[in-house]
């Protein structure tokens, strides 16, 4: 039995989807423990391409029992629009189940991120204006509802009652239309007939799985760099992506996680505001902006590219606790004669850290100091073993590992499933 949590190591996007999809053709239960509809995981297998959401990715394993746990705020709108986008796809969908006790996310989240948003003048977040904040706030308000109200109609009518008088204001204040709640009950009467059979309470199914030594998988969202907590204050998201967070998300004790796998880009990526030291504003960043594809995969914006920050993954791997990295990948960096990987950060006083991450308004006005390493000018698409990569590259994954100070697992060169193999 191991219990594996896989999250994200850097800004987010880093390719989790497709590193839990390679896992999970041997896993007996995936979990994902936080964040919703926000994500967007891709994942390339027989069934084509998908950008996953809310479905874990282990959803393409018709073995596989998938969760989507507490920690988690679930838009049943685009859960079921994506239930038949995977239906369609021939995807099996019987052992998708979601926590009674996960929040519901409704669409007057959605509408109050994007009011919101709008209010914050210049000083945006640039969320995914998926009600994300807004949902995660009702929940620690304690004015939220949860996906098992669908279940409890008398319930979920007094918890809606009481809900929308704050909603309503809120929207008044921010200039949006009230809520109608004769409306949303109808719509919640509609989630609940085609959702009803998946919420459940999930505690006994995994102390089952964990009884009976089950493989489990813990699925993050985001990157430990928009932690809520940790990350780059108020530029984050509202929930925790880091480690720890993936027993309490999930529903496991804590002690039960054997194995934290770091999700890593070679190079680095965000999408949203906020400081990203290793940025490149030039015709590196746009180079690796054309070769790596990277367009958010649930907003469709252009993220913004930089070098490897050595920096940011050893804060992520002690933070974390992780025990391995996945670098995926790595085949965008084929085409690059010199690549540089940020080994430090320089502050206004000149004093250069290596090992601590500096807050926000700090982290502003670093300057990143560089190492340049030579590259290899060949593909590596087609590497399926350590061996078989360039000598080049294999140099420069060492440094990575040294600097994140962990080894390497798992190792990604294209986006297929069997694009990838372990080191
Ligand atoms: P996630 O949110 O962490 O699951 O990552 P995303 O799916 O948002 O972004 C990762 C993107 O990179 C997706 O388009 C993947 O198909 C793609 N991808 C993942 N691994 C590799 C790789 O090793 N090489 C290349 N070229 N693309 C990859
Ligand atoms: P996956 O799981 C990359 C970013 C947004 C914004 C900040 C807060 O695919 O890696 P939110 O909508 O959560 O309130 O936005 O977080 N963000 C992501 N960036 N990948 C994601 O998910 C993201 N989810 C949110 O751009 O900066
Ligand atoms: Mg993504």
């Amino acid at each position: 039995m191991t219990v594996t949590a896989v999250v994200g190591a850097q800004w987010g996007d880093e390719g989790k989807g497709r590193i839990i999809d390679y896992l999970a053709q041997q896993a007996d239960v995936v979990i994902r423990f936080q964040g919703g509809d926000n994500a967007g995981h891709t994942v390339i297998n027989q069934y084509g391409k998908h950008a996953l959401h809310l479905v874990p990715s282990g959803i393409f394993n018709p073995a596989t029992q998938n969760i989507i746990g507490t920690g988690c705020v679930v838009n049943p709108q685009s859960l079921l629009e994506e239930l038949d986008s995977l239906a369609a796809a021939g995807v099996n969908l019987d052992n998708l189940w979601i926590s009674s006790r996960a929040q519901m996310l409704l669409p007057y989240h959605r509408t109050l991120d994007v009011l919101e948003e709008a209010a914050r003048g210049k000083d945006t977040i640039g969320t995914t204006r998926r009600g994300i904040g807004p949902a995660y706030a009702d929940k620690a308000a304690r004015s939220g509802l949860r996906m098992g109200d669908l279940l409890q109609p008398d319930w979920l009518r007094a918890r809606l009652e009481n809900a929308l008088r704050t909603v309503n204001r809120k929207l008044a204040i921010l200039g949006g239309e009230p809520v109608d709640g004769d409306a949303l009950y109808a719509l919640c009467m509609e989630f609940r007939a085609r959702l009803g059979r998946r919420i459940v309470d999930t505690v006994p199914m995994i102390r089952r799985a964990l009884a009976i030594g089950a493989d489990i998988l813990l699925e993050g969202q985001l990157g430990v760099m928009r932690d809520l907590d940790w990350g780059i204050y108020p530029y984050v998201t509202s929930s925790n992506p880091t480690a720890a967070y993936a027993a309490s998300g999930a529903g496991l004790p804590a002690r039960c996680i054997d194995r934290v796998i770091g999700v890593v880009k070679a190079y680095s990526t965000a999408v949203g505001d906020g400081p990203f030291p290793t940025e490149l504003c030039d015709a590196d960043g746009e180079k690796l902006r054309e070769i790596g594809q990277e367009f958010g995969a649930t907003t469709g914006r252009p993220r913004r590219c930089g070098w490897f920050d050595g920096v940011a993954i050893g804060y992520a791997a002690w933070l974390n606790g992780m025990t391995g990295l996945a670098i995926t990948k790595l085949d965008v960096l084929d085409h690059f004669e010199t690549i540089k990987i940020c080994v430090g950060y320089r502050l206004p006083g000149g004093e250069i850290i290596t090992d601590s991450m500096p807050d926000t308004p700090v982290l502003y006005q670093v300057t990143p100091v560089y190492e340049s390493w030579p590259g290899w000018l060949t593909s590596t698409a087609h590497c399926r073993s350590w061996d078989d990569l360039p000598k080049p590259a294999r140099a420069y994954i060492h440094r990575l590992s040294e600097l994140a100070g962990i080894k390497v697992d798992y190792i990604s060169v294209g986006p297929e499933r069997e694009q990838m193999f372990a080191v």
